[in-house]
């Protein structure tokens, strides 16, 4: 597709408000050293462009645009409301949230506007569009950018009254509201639409029952939630999109973010963009995954809208990025399908809680740093890339489901295990992939099944309306299907699907588990292949009966020695592998091994390579990122050699070798 730009934007967030005007010229110069082409300015400027209810005060963002502009920067606008001026939590302080306690805030911090607060909706909407009138037609304004992360929640009186109005239209009566909560457990029957509250401490929450004594009520509220932040990020994009019908609209979304189903607002989004903060020990692999999830919200590429340089200062250990660590992973970015490469932040902030974060410019002020000379290399390369790999496609065999609902009403289930976690599963199955250099999309349960040739789908523990028959047409024409524990237990008001596990993909999977064994941390229990090899396994145990399927792996230890730990199914002309148990990774590699050769899915590269290797394409061209996340050099696999390595114009030399952080981009 056409991307969005013109050329990767290369910049990031902005406030020369915070400094003197002396310092915004040295900026520009700065800027223009490291090739920087881009700022994201005005995220937190609301208290400076609204000083009161009834002013509003441009003059200083017109003299940083008008600069930005004559140093032809472009501009990432963003619209200020993520963070309310004083004077608005002080007259109304119904803009501020409840929390999960039930205490109402005062002014102070961010992110924090109720998002049912009609003044605060009245004063966003209202900032949004005076600053599209204002900046809306120039043509330095590449992108709009709503508010700032939303997220968090609100547990206040109007949050309540408009649950009601909500749950009204999602199930009409009270009886199929009862019925959806299973109210008659407990005796909660609801017999007045104004006994609903919402569940917090005060209410259903319960700290014993992963926060929640009723799962269907508390889902619930976490779709209302979304949807209530939604409906915010609408309001400012439509106030935008009444003076301005082109610049594409984003806000900065967060990876595996709990709390906002992201594919239902990635629809609303014309670009997603996305912050991403490894920690010094996140797996490079659960951030490709990241990358591949925000790509696959739009099925487009996206934007890095923020990475530190160097370094962060909310985490635990905020270790320095390694000399090339920060342009590997900027690469990674691209190489997964993002157009734009961007920082939190360009200047070093000199007080709050940030100060410690890491800047393009640090608090010494000068280019002769390490982290500056390591974003101007960058810029550099960038610059000569261009625009080739703008807009270009990131093809994938193997799609992994990933469901924002099911991620929530996972993790509210009281039993059978605490430890069980959504992203955790979805990240040990997407490992393997990505440790074999074989591409995955992320896929929403109502995805295009039908372009995959493998779509694994574990802890499938929600299953929606429709997602069975998709499935099943999926698998019977052909496909293949991995899933196992925890999966089909519920429909969407979580309330069991009787019958045995896992429900409505009994039929496919040719099996029916009766009961689920929870292990400690400390306790495992072993599997055993046909071919004898023995491998351990934990967290949780189906005891499954065969019901068509065969058993590939049986449990060998503990009373369910000897019955079904994995399962194969032929169902239609496609397959559907079942494994009822956590496996060890080495398990899991293996059986995934030869499912993947099964269903025809292709590693692009041949030989075993500790690099990361990964494809953008689009018509007749295709580029190739290689990248060293490993400790010790690696050699270059051999289809490379005699390729031309876009960052430094040269043939890739046969068994050429890659130091740690190393990139090529072969194309
Ligand atoms: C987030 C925010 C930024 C900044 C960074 C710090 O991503 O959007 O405003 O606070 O974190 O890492
Ligand atoms: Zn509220």
């Amino acid at each position: 597709m056409k991307s969005k730009f013109k050329h990767i934007i290369y910049g990031g967030d902005y406030n020369p408000n915070q400094w003197p005007e002396e310092i915004w010229e040295e900026d520009m110069k700065l800027f223009d050293k490291a090739r920087i082409n881009s700022a994201t300015i005005n995220v937190f400027s609301w208290a400076k462009i609204q000083p009161s209810e009834e002013q509003y005060d441009f003059e200083e963002l017109d003299r940083i645009i008008e600069m930005l502009e004559k140093n032809h920067k472009d501009i990432v606008l963003a619209t200020s409301t993520g963070a309310m001026p004083a004077w608005m939590v002080r007259k109304y302080p119904e803009t501020a949230r409840t929390d999960f306690e039930g205490r109402h805030h005062k002014f102070g911090q961010r992110h924090n506007a109720c998002p049912n607060s009609l003044v605060y909706q009245k004063y966003a909407g209202m900032l949004a569009k005076k600053l599209a009138e204002r900046y809306g037609h120039l043509d330095s304004v590449v992108c709009w950018h709503i508010n700032n992360e939303y997220g968090g929640e609100c547990f206040c009186e109007n949050c309540e009254k408009a649950f009601r109005v909500w749950l009204r239209e999602r199930y009409g009566t009270l009886e199929a509201l009862n019925e959806a909560w299973n109210t008659e457990f407990w005796g909660h029957t609801i017999y007045d639409w104004e006994e609903i509250v919402l569940p917090n401490a005060l209410s259903e929450g319960l700290e014993w029952c992963s926060g929640t004594a009723f799962a269907g009520i508390s889902i619930d509220y976490a779709r209302f939630n979304s949807d209530s932040m939604l409906a915010n990020f609408k309001m400012e994009r439509d106030a935008i999109r009444s003076v301005d019908k082109e610049t594409p609209v984003t806000t900065n979304l967060m990876g595996t973010f709990k709390q906002l189903d992201y594919f239902k607002w990635a629809k609303e989004m014309d670009i997603v963009s996305w912050d991403n903060y490894p920690a010094y020990d996140t797996p490079v692999s659960l951030t490709a995954m990241q990358h591949d999830l925000m790509r696959g919200l739009k099925q487009q590429p996206f934007m890095l809208m923020e990475q530190t340089p160097s370094q962060q200062n909310w985490q635990p250990y905020n270790s320095l990025k390694k000399p090339g660590q920060m342009r590997a992973q900027s690469y990674q970015a691209v190489a997964h399908g993002a157009d734009t490469v961007q920082f939190f932040q360009l200047r070093r902030s000199v007080g709050g809680c940030e100060k410690f974060h890491g800047a393009v410019i640090s608090h010494a002020g000068t280019h002769k740093t390490r982290v500056f000379g390591e974003v101007a290399q960058l810029g550099k390369e960038l610059e000569s890339l261009g625009d080739k790999t703008l807009g270009t496609d990131s093809p994938a065999d193997v799609g992994i489901l990933f469901d924002w609902e099911n991620y929530w009403a996972l993790e509210f289930t009281s039993g059978p295990n605490k430890d069980l976690k959504y992203v955790e599963q979805i990240h040990r199955h997407y490992r393997y992939f990505y440790e074999n250099n074989i591409p995955v999309d992320m896929i929403p349960r109502d995805a295009d099944f039908s372009k995959y040739k493998l779509i694994i789908a574990p802890v499938l523990y929600m299953v929606h309306k429709g997602v069975k028959e998709a499935l099943e047409t999926y698998v019977e024409k052909g496909g293949v299907l991995v899933t196992g524990f925890m999966s089909g237990i519920v429909g969407e008001s979580d309330n069991v699907y009787l019958g045995g596990y896992p429900g409505p993909l009994k039929d496919m999977a040719g099996i029916w588990a009766e009961e689920i064994d929870a292990l400690a941390p400390e306790q495992t229990n072993m599997i055993r292949f046909k071919d004898g090899t023995e491998y351990t396994c934990s967290m949780l145990c189906d005891i499954i009966h065969l019901e068509g399927a065969e058993s590939i792996a049986d449990y060998s230890s503990d009373f369910y020695a000897g019955t079904p730990a994995v399962t194969k199914n032929c169902y239609g002309k496609g397959k559907v592998y079942y494994i009822g148990t956590q496996l060890e990774e080495s398990a899991l590699d293996k059986l995934l091994e030869n499912i993947a050769r099964e269903a025809a899915v292709e590693s692009l590269v041949t030989e075993q390579t500790p690099l990361e290797v990964t494809v953008r394409k689009s018509g007749e061209d295709t580029y190739y990122f290689l990248m060293n996340f490993s400790r010790e050099e690696a050699v270059v696999p051999r289809m490379f050699g005699g390729m031309k390595n876009l960052l430094t114009g040269k043939a890739v030399a046969e068994q050429e070798i890659m130091k740690p952080y190393d990139v090529m981009i072969i194309g």
